[in-house]
């Protein structure tokens, strides 16, 4: 989608993708279709992933569709309301580790090791092979590939997975990845043991696959950065009451980038996730409601304020 506030706003030519449009609302439906595909072909019963709460919610949803059963483990407290909803209306056992996603990833690691369930966090190679389209897309519906992708980074399995696309069709935007600051381990260089942000998604403090990203993100003559809570949801806000998205406060990181380091030429902002999936961080970024009584007046008053 042209984004012709953001355009201004920044100076570039910005196109939006909008990956909230996906079935479970998230860019990890395109990976998760395949590896719970290949986990069926393999003969496995059961899939497990750690989750920061997207990939759970995908992964409930495509194992429901499969007849597999799924188990997500999720940090206790830190996943948006709506991808809790989500893992459990699909019938997944949800797991509340009291630890963080990095604790969380290391412990499936260990359950796959001692039973015969297959991972689908994006370590597994499939994700990346399903992930990669959303190169292809941007491609084929801007006719070419554009100047530069900006693209929020977690776990890295994304920006490695867009890479690839890139690569296989034979094309090389620069990639621009955002961390959060407080959880900004492969821009400091160093692992975060206590990661820390509002973008609940990217809340990742030593991510699995942190060289590959790196390599994609060399090898494209993009560059990783980092961008403030603060950034993050100016942002979030200016995408809904400027360009009428509703993103998740992770997918604004790509958006909170441009805006505050800037790029040249035409620009897709990777927004990775829907805004439904976060309620309680849209109410508590947005305006109060206005109440009224049943009455002609006072609905003007409530309505259309001094006007
Ligand atoms: N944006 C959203 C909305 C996400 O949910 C994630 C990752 C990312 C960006 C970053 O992608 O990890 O491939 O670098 N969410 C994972 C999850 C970690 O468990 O749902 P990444």
């Amino acid at each position: 989608m042209p984004a012709p506030a953001l355009s201004e706003r920044s100076g570039c030519d910005v196109w939006l993708k909008l990956e909230g449009c996906n079935p479970t609302g998230s860019f990890k439906d395109r990976g998760m279709t395949v590896a719970v595909s290949a986990a069926v072909g393999e003969g496995a019963t059961a899939v497990v992933c750690a989750s920061t709460g997207n990939t759970a919610a995908s992964a409930a949803a495509y194992a429901a569709r499969a007849g597999l059963r799924g188990a997500v483990i999720v940090p206790e407290g830190k996943i948006a309301t709506g991808k809790l909803a989500q893992a459990l209306v699909h019938g997944a056992r949800v797991v509340a580790l009291r630890g963080n996603f990095d604790q969380a990833l290391h412990l499936v690691r260990e359950l796959v090791d001692r039973h015969p369930v297959a991972l689908v966090n994006s370590i597994n190679p499939f994700r990346i092979e399903g992930q990669k389209t959303g190169a292809f897309e941007v491609c084929d519906q801007l006719g070419e590939a554009p100047d530069v992708l900006c693209v929020p980074v977690g776990n890295a399995g994304n920006v490695t997975a867009w890479w690839k696309g890139f690569v296989e069709y034979q094309v090389a935007p620069r990639l621009h990845g955002y961390q959060a600051e407080g959880a900004a381990p492969i821009v400091r260089g160093a692992p975060v043991e206590n990661p820390e942000t509002v973008a609940s998604a990217i809340r990742i403090g030593n991510p699995a696959r942190w060289e590959e990203a790196t390599d994609a993100i060399t090898s494209s003559r993009g560059e990783i950065r980092a961008v403030s809570d603060a950034e993050i949801l100016d942002a979030y806000r200016f995408l809904g009451e400027r360009e009428g998205v509703f993103c998740e406060p992770a997918s604004a990181a790509g958006v909170a980038g441009l805006l505050r380091y800037g790029a040249e030429g035409r620009v897709v902002c990777v927004l990775t996730g829907h805004g439904l999936k976060d309620p309680t961080t849209a109410l508590a970024s947005a305006a109060p409601v206005v109440p009224s009584e049943p009455a002609i007046e006072e609905v003007e008053r409530a309505a259309l304020g001094g006007e």
